[in-house]
């Protein structure tokens, strides 16, 4: 897991990239600042973005240092039992702070938040405020009351707010890469998965608030977006001025086309849901990157019926056929979870040959954790042993890292369009950059006056396992 830190810090599975200061010095005129950690997915960093619009309309400035800090809230991740145990660790610490400045308010924010309810603060008293994460307006009313001592708890989850209209304050940014949020909630119900529960009914942003937000990103340097929602591909927005409805592929369609120096991802996919429009799409436009998440959690029909995941293990494969067959050229990555309820060495074997056919560039891979009021909690028994939840997912981690080592191995002696997104962290001398693949470069700088932002190609002459290694081409 990465941790970045910057106004805050950010502790991410997905988000990839360098400190940058984004706050201006603008930020020294704040009377009030508030310290912000967020744990999670990137939707949970985005919505940490928008609490910061929130807070800086209040007069609250951002501080990266917790202790000169009079807000300190933490963003939080319910989707294994890990992520809620480092949580509670940080609130303790966090407290022994507060027992040092009085004054200073703690607040939980995100999908424990929702989980927990009242309860962190009624019953352990470990926070002020209690913020569900679609409650995040409500702040400023939630720190008044927590400061007259009040119970300040707002949890209600919303069927249509967005935070459409909301600007967001780049937190922790290296001014190239910025996460746009498209959509929040989720309507499916993996029954393994909490999200629906802590994030609620799924909805649409506004498109033309995505656009606006897009647009001002690249007009102040950004070269790229990633469009964020859980499904991204049920995506759906009409557009009442002139009936058209907004679908994922026409709205990529609409983000390629703000600029074509503006390079777009997009997570996650539903396999259930790619639409052949949305592959046609990336085709279409050489700045929608050539590269998929598609999170596939088993190869076992029994037990992607079981987690209700509604594809065959032969459905996803032709999908993944698809991918291919459209865009032969297009990178893949995984979700996958080892020793879910009744898995047997069988099932396990199953995505073996799985991962053996999909051969994915990237994975992220779990060991199976209950989640208190999921479907599984409620139907199925946790009957595997937490050993051999553990050696199953060692198996494909082991089995994984050939596939991503041969995968690096077929880009050395090619050449790449990198965008380049920082130094190296390794070397001011050299750049740190990463393909239309989504994998690291690291190159020399050389005589060249290049600036992040700036595209170029790139020779790549050998790998590790998790980067490229290049020198600048001129052909
Ligand atoms: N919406 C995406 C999807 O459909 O795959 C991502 C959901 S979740 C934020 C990210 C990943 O966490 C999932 O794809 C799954 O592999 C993993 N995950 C979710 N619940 C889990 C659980 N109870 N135990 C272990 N891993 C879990
Ligand atoms: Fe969870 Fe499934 Fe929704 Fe993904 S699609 S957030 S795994 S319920
Ligand atoms: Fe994301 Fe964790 Fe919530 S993965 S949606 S922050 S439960």
């Amino acid at each position: 897991m990465e941790i970045l830190e910057l106004a805050g810090k950010v502790h991410d599975e997905t988000r990839q990239g360098e400190a940058f200061n984004p706050l201006g010095s603008d930020q020294q005129s704040f009377k009030k600042h508030f310290y912000i950690e967020s744990y999670g997915c990137a939707m949970n960093f985005a919505d940490s973005e928008v609490v910061a619009s929130i807070l800086n309309a209040e007069g609250f400035g951002a501080t990266k240092n917790a202790e000169e800090a009079d807000l300190v809230l933490i963003n939080t991740c319910s989707i294994r039992e890990k992520a809620e145990l480092t949580v509670r660790k940080r609130l303790t610490e966090f407290r022994s702070l507060k027992k040092k400045k009085p004054g200073m308010l703690i607040g939980m924010l995100g999908c424990m938040a929702e989980r927990l309810k009242a309860k962190l603060l009624e019953e352990e008293k470990l926070v002020d405020l209690v913020v569900g994460p679609d409650a995040y307006r409500s702040l400023p009313a939630l720190i008044g009351e927590a400061e007259t001592g009040q119970k300040a708890v707002n949890v209600l989850l919303s069927r249509d707010e967005t935070y459409g209209d909301i600007a967001p304050i780049r937190l922790d940014s290296n001014g190239v890469c910025a996460f746009v949020s498209i959509m929040r909630g989720c309507n499916n119900m993996c029954s393994f998965c909490v999200v629906p529960f802590t994030r609620g009914r799924e909805r649409s942003r506004d498109a033309y608030s995505i656009l606006t937000e897009v647009e001002h990103l690249f007009h102040t340097g950004y070269r790229e977006v990633t469009l964020l929602g859980q499904n991204v591909d049920s995506y759906y927005w009409i557009d009442e001025s002139n009936d058209e409805t907004i679908t994922f592929a026409k709205l990529l369609e609409k983000v390629a086309l703000v600029s074509p120096l503006l390079r777009v991802r997009f997570s996650t996919s539903h396999p259930k849901d790619i639409t052949d429009e949305v592959l046609y799409t990336i085709a279409k436009y050489e700045n929608i990157c050539n590269y998929i998440h598609l999170p596939v959690q088993s190869g076992s029909n029994r037990i992607l019926q079981l987690m209700n995941r509604t594809y065959t293990k032969e459905w996803y494969i032709a999908k993944v056929n698809r991918i291919r067959e459209i865009l032969p050229d297009c990178g893949l990555s995984t979700d996958m979870i080892t020793g879910f309820c009744t898995e047997t060495e069988e099932d396990h074997r199953e995505t073996y040959s799985l991962m053996e056919y999909c051969k994915y560039d990237l994975a992220y891979m779990y060991f199976y954790s209950e989640r208190p009021g999921t479907l599984a909690e409620k139907r199925y028994e946790d009957d595997i042993p937490e050993e051999v939840k553990k050696r199953r997912l060692q198996e494909i981690i082991a089995l994984h890292r050939i596939h991503s080592l041969e995968s690096m191995q077929r880009d050395v002696n090619k050449t790449f369009k990198v965008l380049i997104e920082a130094d190296s962290k390794k070397s001011e001398q050299d750049w740190h950059g990463r393909t239309d693949h989504n994998k690291v470069v690291i190159f020399p700088k050389e005589k060249y006056a290049l600036k992040k932002g700036d595209y170029v190609n790139v020779f790549v002459h050998s790998c590790t396992a998790g980067t490229l290694l290049g020198k600048i081409s001129n052909e």
